[in-house]
């Protein structure tokens, strides 16, 4: 029997992806795997480690077995571990999200990280959020999604998920630089930079509320798979 599909959904920061994708496998009953979570682990390792920034990009992908880091299913999701050691908001502090987007150009970074990627995607039943899902880990998936939104509105998005209330204009500003410096790099770095997957339909989802980017989703996966 054909293995249930996979679905992929990549974007730019702030664009809603990792909630969008975490909804989403909710309602299908599938698995959401949120793949910067292991670029942020790594990153957080190499920082616990005290291994200095300017060595980063001279490490062989071997260097990075030392820490253990791995995926573990957990009903809806999969778990990142460093060992024993569980981690989650360890990966969402400023100095991880400072760091991690230069990590992730890395090729040893990324060859380092494809396999467990893959076998979180072995049995299918899964939805995938990040850069290259549907461009290099998962270039077979059954349906592909390229999630978008208006800079200001993805700042605005980025700046209440840590404060609760909205941000001033020159904080909004500040948010937006971030955004966008990170995208550039994201995107011009020369492996696996974001873009959209051949195939893929891009939702831009600056004036959709929440439910209706996943119901656009949704509909678009029962087309594809007839389910
Ligand atoms: O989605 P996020 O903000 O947690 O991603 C953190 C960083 O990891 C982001 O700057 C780009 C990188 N990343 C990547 O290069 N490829 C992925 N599949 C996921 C994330």
């Amino acid at each position: 029997m054909e293995r249930p599909p996979i679905i992929t959904l990549d974007g730019p920061a702030g664009s809603g992806k990792s909630t969008t994708a975490r909804e989403v496998a909710r309602r299908l009953g599938f698995r959401h795997l949120d793949s910067g979570a292991l670029y942020r682990a790594l990153t957080f390792a190499l920082l616990s480690a005290g291994i200095r920034e300017e060595e980063w990009p001279l490490l062989p992908q071997e260097a990075f077995d030392r820490f253990r880091i791995w995926l573990r299913p957990s009903g809806p999701r999969f778990q990142v571990l460093l060992g024993d050691r569980l981690l989650e908001e360890e990966l969402r502090t400023p100095e991880v999200t400072a760091r991690v987007s230069p990590l992730s150009a890395l090729p040893a970074v990324r060859a380092w990280l494809l396999e467990a990627q893959r076998q979180a995607g072995r049995e299918g039943a899964l939805v995938a959020d990040g850069r290259d899902m549907g461009t290099v880990v998962f270039p077979d998936a059954e349906v592909k999604i390229f999630l978008t939104a208006d800079l200001k509105e993805r700042a605005f998005r980025r700046f209440l998920e840590r404060q609760d209330r909205r941000p001033s204009e020159e904080e909004l500003e500040e948010e937006a630089r971030n955004i966008r410096e990170r995208d550039e790099r994201d995107s011009s770095r020369s492996v696996a930079p974001l873009k959209k997957a051949e195939g893929a339909m891009e939702v831009d989802t600056s004036d959709l509320t929440f439910e209706a980017q996943v119901g656009v989703i949704i509909n678009h996966v029962k087309v594809l798979t007839r389910g």
